[in-house]
């Protein structure tokens, strides 16, 4: 178990800054998840603090010690790629002591470890099978046991789950949750999906453009977003942002609601809402409309109980208590702090 640290770190491809001065730390055992659009620089990241990718310019430390120009086995790091890439021909046994054979750890070693790793993550019935005999999920845990059998100080799992329908890729999720718990390797894990960044990660780092927008727990994300990049890329729907001359005002869809539910003493902010459309999703009902003020493509939802009456087509008073209330600058998209 090791504490990951890295300072200024930066990688330019040619003109091209894929990495771009990111400073983040991670605590030990913590579920660290990288979160960010496709080519936003997750993988790039993650492979300089691998060792597979020297940076251009920054730091590096793991455990406290500097890392840089450090190969990869001596940074006692485990990396999972995104494609992990089994060998067909060797059977899951084979396939997990890799590592160790490439390390020259003897036999009897090897097949300890193996069925250490094999045992944790619940596949020493199928140590015998090639790879093709298994699921996309056992082959999900080959590429994990792989990893582990060098008994890594430090996890690095980019999109792991990412091969896995979306059932599958649950069970999977709650597996390797599950397992990382237990074992308690300091774990950075990258994803772009940001269900699966808010259920699994003790903090998420956001990223966009090569650096770090946000880091904090998913509590601290979501409710108090940094820039409306994160208050629209966190949650589902997303924000609802209001864009005016002077600021640009947000509110989650679930704190948009009927002005009748608010009490007197917490005198909210009243839109007059249009409903063009309603949405039932079994749990909860999206509603789709516009906000008086505001020009048509300005499209706000509510989110609001399945048992409610509002009807497409009319306009109903709606508010959002004061607390619920985001601003924004409208030139840089930073947040505004207080009432701005
Ligand atoms: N070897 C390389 N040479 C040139 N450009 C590269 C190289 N590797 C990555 N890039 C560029 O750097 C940027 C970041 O790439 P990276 O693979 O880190 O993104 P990512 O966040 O992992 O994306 P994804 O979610 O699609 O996997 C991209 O614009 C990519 O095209
Ligand atoms: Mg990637």
């Amino acid at each position: 178990m090791s504490v990951v640290e890295v300072r200024g770190l930066t990688k330019e491809f040619g003109d091209m800054v894929a990495v771009d001065h990111v400073d983040l730390a991670s605590r030990e055992g913590e579920f660290l998840v990288l979160l960010g659009p496709s080519g936003c620089g997750k993988t790039t990241l993650l492979r300089m603090i691998a060792g597979l990718e020297e940076p251009t310019s920054g730091e590096i430390y793991i455990g406290g010690e500097k890392m840089n120009g450090l190969p990869p086995r001596i940074r006692k790091v485990a990396m999972v790629f995104q494609s992990y890439a089994l060998y067909p021909h060797m059977t899951v046994a084979r396939n997990i002591a890799f590592p160790l054979r490439a390390e020259g750890v003897d036999k009897a070693e090897q097949d300890k470890r193996v069925r250490w790793a094999a045992e944790l993550l619940g596949i020493d019935r199928y140590l015998d099978r090639r790879p093709r005999q298994l699921s996309g999920g056992e082959r999900q845990r080959v590429a994990l046991a792989r990893a582990l059998v060098r008994e890594p100080n430090v996890f690095l799992l980019d999109e792991p789950l990412s091969n896995l329908d979306a059932k599958l890729r649950a069970a999977a999720r709650d597996d390797l949750l599950e397992f990382q718990r237990r074992v308690g390797i300091t774990t950075i894990y990258v994803t772009h999906d940001q269900v699966e960044a808010m259920g699994m990660g003790d903090r998420i780092a956001v990223m966009r453009d090569g650096k770090i927008r946000q880091f904090g727990t998913p509590e601290e994300i979501y409710s108090d977003p940094a820039d409306t990049f994160v208050a629209t890329f966190i949650g589902s729907p997303p924000m609802n942002l209001l864009e005016g001359e002077h600021r640009v005002v947000g509110f989650r869809p679930e704190n948009f609601k009927p002005i009748g539910e608010f009490t007197e003493r917490d005198v909210p902010s009243t839109f007059r809402f249009h409903v063009n459309r309603s949405e039932y999703l079994g749990s909860d009902r999206f509603l789709y409309g516009v906000v008086e003020g505001y020009d048509e493509n300005t499209k706000v939802i509510a989110r609001v109980p399945v048992g409610s009456t509002i009807a497409e087509g009319a306009t109903y008073e709606f508010g959002v208590a004061a607390a619920d209330l985001c601003y924004f600058d409208p030139r840089t998209g930073k947040r505004l702090r207080g009432d701005a």
